[in-house]
C-alpha cells in the first residue's frame, strides 16, 4: 500500500513512522509512506500556500492551486483509490472504515491547517472526508497519523501474530475482554482461575462473556 500525505508541517509526521509497528511495516516494504510539503507546490516566491478568506473573517485558508498542483502530479503517476481530507466535518473514523481502507492500494491524505482549505478542493478534488472525533485539532497531521496507524496494522504481515488485529476491540462491535500476564498473584490481585485452567473452550466462553459485559457497561451505544 502507498500512502501520500500532503502537509504544510512535514516534521509533525516524522516520528509516528519512525518507531514500532509503522516503522517495521515500512522496512518490510508492506507500506510506502511519502510525505509532501505543500510549500514545494507554491506558485509564488514567498512559498506561501495560504491566504485571507473572501468575505472576511479570522484565519488563513489553504489555497486551491498548490493543492491541485500537488494532487494532479500524483494522479498523473498512478491511480488513487481515495483522496482523503482530514477534517472535523468528515465521516467519523471507526474500525469498519479502517478495515475498508486497509484493502486499498494507493491513497492520498490531505492535511488541513489554519482555518481550513478552499471549498473548491473539497468540491472537485477530494473523494472522502474523515474525522477522528468531535474535537478540533490544530491541523490534520495528527489525525492523518492516527488514520495511518489504524489502517496499516490491519494489513496482513504487519503484525506478527496474524490473528492479533482481528481480536482487537471493535472488530465485532465488542470491546476486548480483560487480559493478564505474569505474575498470577500480585499483592493479592489474582488472575481469574479460568485463564490458568488450560481449558480452551472455557477460556473462549469466558472471554466472550466478558467482552459482552464490558461493552454493555462502557459502550452501550455499540449494540
Ligand atoms: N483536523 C482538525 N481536527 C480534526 C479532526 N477532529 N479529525 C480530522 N482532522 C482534523
Amino acid at each position: 500500500m502507498r500512502i501520500d500525505i500532503i502537509t504544510v508541517v512535514p516534521d509533525l509526521l516524522k516520528s509516528p513512522f519512525e518507531s514500532s509497528i509503522l516503522k517495521n511495516s515500512i522496512e518490510k516494504g508492506i507500506v510506502n509512506i511519502v510525505i509532501h510539503n505543500l510549500r514545494d507546490y507554491s506558485t509564488n516566491k514567498y512559498k506561501s500556500v495560504d491566504d485571507y478568506q473572501f468575505g472576511g473573517g479570522a484565519g488563513m485558508v489553504l489555497m486551491v492551486e498548490p493543492i491541485d498542483k500537488c494532487i494532479s502530479k500524483l494522479k498523473s503517476e498512478r491511480n488513487y483509490d481515495e483522496i482523503i481530507y482530514l477534517s472535523p466535518d468528515g465521516e467519523k473514523l471507526n474500525q469498519s472504515t479502517a478495515n475498508k481502507f486497509s484493502l486499498l492500494n494507493n491513497i492520498i491524505l490531505l492535511c488541513g491547517h489554519y482555518k481550513g482549505i478552499d471549498q473548491r478542493v473539497r468540491d472537485n478534488i477530494i473523494t472522502k472526508e474523515v474525522s477522528i472525533g468531535d474535537y478540533v485539532l490544530s491541523g490534520g497531521e495528527l489525525a492523518a497519523a492516527i488514520l495511518c496507524d489504524s489502517i496499516i496494522r490491519l494489513i496482513p504481515g504487519v503484525i506478527g501474530d496474524e490473528t492479533s488485529a482481528l481480536t482487537d476491540s471493535f472488530q465485532d462491535n465488542l470491546l476486548s475482554s480483560p487480559i493478564y500476564t505474569r505474575p498470577r498473584d500480585y499483592k493479592g490481585w489474582k488472575v481469574p482461575d479460568v485463564l490458568i485452567s488450560g481449558n480452551n473452550n472455557e477460556i473462549d466462553k469466558w472471554r466472550m462473556e466478558k467482552a459482552i459485559e464490558e461493552t454493555k457497561k462502557k459502550r452501550p451505544d455499540l449494540n
